[in-house]
């Protein structure tokens, strides 16, 4: 199976690390050698169809900035769309910067590789946020898979469990806590009685929130992971302007006081009703198994017959969505012989 790696940041070079150390097991075990032929960054790209070494990719990104220095086979040449289509790897591993506004360059990215017969595995939340039915549709079209796993709960497989462990039974509702950065602050705020700036600022020290915060905090990043379960879970048509969202900015250290009184605490909860779905800030029951302290994410599944079940796992990390990810291409190979 060979694959182009779009992104070569923190998700890019986990993945690299790990299919270059699982390469035998992977083998022996389902049968494929997964190899990377083609990776780009923001600087440029480098390609061999033999397979790179990934050793000395990661040497020459750690050394230089850019794969684009890799001997001989690296070039000045990011433009992703255009390479993707003219590659004949069969899968495209998606990892590019999450945007809410346009979804660039990821979105043309999945679209190019869509459109050109290959499969594709996404870590970058922004396409799906946006686009997802019509990304789906396009998947279907073409008769190639469209998958991200990593896209919600890191390598804890919430999607999976929902799709795949429930045969038969009727989800009815979803909701729980798919950010760690903002669970985190929360978890602070409540602990040690920090302001929301003071919280944050020691989230970002820790490697825990990006410098520009907004996409968690504001609450975005939790909505798009509620638009790709609402789609993919529950068939529902959602993109990321039908939700209602409020993030966490205004929480103040005496709301969670407040709620710490009725034995509950502030958590941001993203929601799945019947026909609606929403972001916001709620006082949780601490006896509720939702209710889980620092970076960890929850999600409670109401189903018709079995009740409520609880997932519980950390949500996010290089590693961790990297193994979400190799179990992507690992369904594709089970599903397609690439
Ligand atoms: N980190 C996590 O724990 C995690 C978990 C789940 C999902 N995700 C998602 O996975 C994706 C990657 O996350 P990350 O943490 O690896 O981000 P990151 O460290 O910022 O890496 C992003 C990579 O994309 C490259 N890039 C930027 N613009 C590009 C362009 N126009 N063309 C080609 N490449 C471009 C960057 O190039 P340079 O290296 O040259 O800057 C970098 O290699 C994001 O969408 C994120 O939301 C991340």
């Amino acid at each position: 199976m060979r694959i182009i790696l779009a992104g070569f940041g923190t998700v890019g070079q986990a993945l690299a690390q790990v299919l270059h150390q699982d390469a035998d097991r992977i083998t022996q075990a389902y049968g494929f050698r997964p190899q990377i032929t083609t990776i780009v960054d923001s600087q440029g790209s480098c390609s061999d169809d033999a397979g790179l070494d990934i050793s000395l990719v990661l040497k020459t990104k750690k050394e230089y900035g850019t794969v684009a220095r890799y001997p001989r086979k690296g070039r000045r040449n990011n433009d992703s769309a255009h390479i993707i289509t003219n590659s004949e790897a069969e899968v495209v591993v998606e990892t590019t910067p999450t945007n809410f506004k346009d979804a660039e360059p990821g979105l043309s990215n999945i679209k190019a590789a869509l459109a050109n017969g290959k499969h594709v595995v996404t870590a970058n939340k922004g396409p799906l946020a946006l686009a997802m039915p019509a990304l789906l549709e396009l998947a279907n079209h073409r008769n190639r898979q469209l998958r991200f796993s990593g896209t919600v709960g890191g390598g804890t497989p919430f999607l999976d469990f929902a799709a795949k462990c429930m045969p038969g039974e009727r989800i009815i509702r979803v909701r729980g806590i798919l950010n760690g950065t903002t669970n985190y602050i929360l978890t602070r705020m409540e602990t040690a009685s920090l302001t929301f700036e003071k919280a944050l600022a020691e989230a970002q020290r820790k490697g825990y929130a990006e410098k520009d915060p907004t996409n968690d905090v504001e609450g975005f990043d939790t909505a798009a992971k509620i638009v790709i379960i609402a789609n993919w879970v529950l068939k529902k048509r959602y993109s990321l302007r039908d939700l209602d969202i409020t993030g966490i900015t205004k929480i103040t250290p005496q709301k969670l006081k407040q709620a710490k009184a009725s034995n509950a605490k502030v958590k941001l909860i993203g929601r799945i009703e019947e026909s609606s779905a929403s972001v916001a800030p709620e006082q949780i029951p601490m006896a509720d198994p939702t209710c889980v302290p620092d970076t960890l994410n929850a999600l409670t599944f109401t189903t018709e017959h079995a009740g409520d079940i609880t997932l519980i796992g950390p949500g996010a990390g290089g590693e961790r969505t990297a193994s979400a990810i190799v179990r992507d291409l690992v369904s594709i190979r089970q599903e397609y012989a690439t």
